[in-house]
């Protein structure tokens, strides 16, 4: 006799949510094959920079997913690359999710993947939920959220936002030593995405709310045993160039007395931004510097010219301003003794970004529904979200990853926390859906 499955009837709230974990294990693992880097021992090495031929192929590999799920593809002129289920009302602003899958150089198999793919997951969960929803719901994938390229971070979510301008955008350079002559404008048009940067930005409250799953970069969850974390508040977070420039010449014959050297200068200067962060005493100051680059880089020639890229951070952006112009006196007084000249660019300082009480008192109602403890935190990292919040209500999910690690090959979220972190996504992106 024929057996008859019928279709789950359409609903306006999702009914029971199942994520299918082994599939999205599964891409998490293929997503990851599309690194410039091999497997090392230190685990799944993976490097994939912005509009390099890795990135482009993860792009196109996405874009088959979402076909196969029937969503409507839309591409903006920086790559930004937007999926949307088309709800029963289209004309209302959807709900939407998303992160990014550039990772820096060695880094893990995790960071942003797990919001492009668990945001996709938890699509397909609603839609075998049966829901038919009232808002479309959008999964978002966001150009560049890692500085590695341009210097910057967060390029696509800054230009959807507003808070980068198109011609700033397009004049960015390359941030790494022999890319300096490339600009944004250029690579971005070899990629394949043209037109107006101006026309990446959307208007205030284009969403109805904009909720990010991402692992937590940090150690809290799994230090207290939980499974979740909402972010209520995502510290603010700055960046600067400083570019020191003493003489160089001969190692063996360039006299001690006479030296400029300017590597020894910025390492003064590096101890200093240590010392500057150290000495606020809270835990939420971090100071970081994360590239050094010497000119002319040979073991017998003295550095006559270093740059380093400087990351400081603060849930207290006025605290953070302080450590910087504590930085800024030792640097008068580093330059003076050693008579290097340093000078000092900005390239981002941004305000933290707070969450929607709403959106967090909704994932507070699906996880007790779950059963799920949970806690509210911060996000020290920084993250889409943070700009998302200019044109949407927004919150995120976090879920613990191993030791705390990220940006390492060895970063590490179990199976188990993935599956819970987007079944609780897809439970709020349908609740939010029906609102
Ligand atoms: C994001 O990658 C960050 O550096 O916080
Ligand atoms: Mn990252
Ligand atoms: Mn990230």
């Amino acid at each position: 006799m024929e057996t008859h499955i019928e279709n789950p009837p359409d609903r306006t709230a999702p009914g029971e949510v199942q994520i299918d974990a082994t599939r999205l294990n599964e891409e998490l693992k293929a997503l990851a094959t599309f690194t410039s880097v091999e497997p090392s021992a230190e685990g799944t090495a993976v490097t994939r920079i912005v509009f390099t031929l890795d990135d482009l192929r993860a792009r196109v590999w996405l874009k088959g997913l979402a076909e196969s799920e029937g969503l409507a593809i839309r591409e903006d002129a920086v790559g930004n690359t937007f999926f949307r289920w088309v709800g029963a009302e289209p004309d209302l602003p959807a709900i939407a999710t998303g992160s990014h899958m550039d990772a820096i150089p060695h880094a893990g198999m995790y960071d942003g993947t797990v919001g492009v793919l668990g945001g996709l997951e938890a699509i397909r969960a609603l839609k075998r939920s049966g829901l038919r929803p009232r808002r479309s719901v959008e999964l978002v994938l966001l150009t560049s959220e890692e500085p590695t390229r341009f210097g910057i971070g967060c390029l696509g979510s800054r230009l959807i936002s507003g808070t980068l301008s198109p011609e700033r955008a397009d004049a960015l350079r390359g941030a790494q030593r022999g890319c300096e002559d490339e600009t944004l404008a250029q690579v971005r048009a070899a990629a394949g995405f043209t037109g107006p940067l101006s026309s990446v930005r959307l208007p205030q409250d284009h969403y109805h709310a904009w909720v990010e799953l991402h692992i937590e970069q940090g150690p809290l969850l799994e230090r207290e045993g939980l499974p979740l974390g909402m972010v209520t508040a995502i510290a603010a977070p700055a960046g600067y160039t400083f570019t020191i420039e003493g003489i160089g010449g001969h190692a063996g014959a360039l006299l001690m007395p006479d030296r400029r050297d300017a590597l020894c200068a910025a390492a003064e200067i590096i101890l200093s931004i240590e010392k500057r962060a150290l000495a606020t005493g809270v835990i939420d100051t971090v100071a970081t510097v994360g590239t050094c680059d010497v000119y002319p880089g040979a073991v017998n020639s003295v550095p006559s010219r270093v740059t380093l890229q400087v990351d400081v951070r603060d849930t207290d952006p006025v605290r953070r301003e302080g450590v910087m112009a504590g930085v800024r006196r030792d640097v008068d007084a580093i330059r003076t003794r050693r008579g290097v000249r340093v000078t000092e660019s900005l390239v981002n300082a941004d305000p933290p970004a707070i969450s929607s009480l709403h959106i967090v008192e909704v994932l507070d109602e699906i996880c007790r529904g779950y059963g799920i403890a949970a806690k509210h935190m911060v996000s020290r990292a920084y993250h889409d979200s943070s700009f998302m919040a200019s044109i949407a209500p927004i919150a995120m999910i976090f879920i613990p990853c191993r030791n705390g690690v990220s940006h390492r090959p060895d970063e590490y979220a179990a199976p188990a926390d993935i599956e819970r972190g987007a079944r609780v996504l897809a439970a709020t992106l349908g609740k939010l859906a029906s609102e």
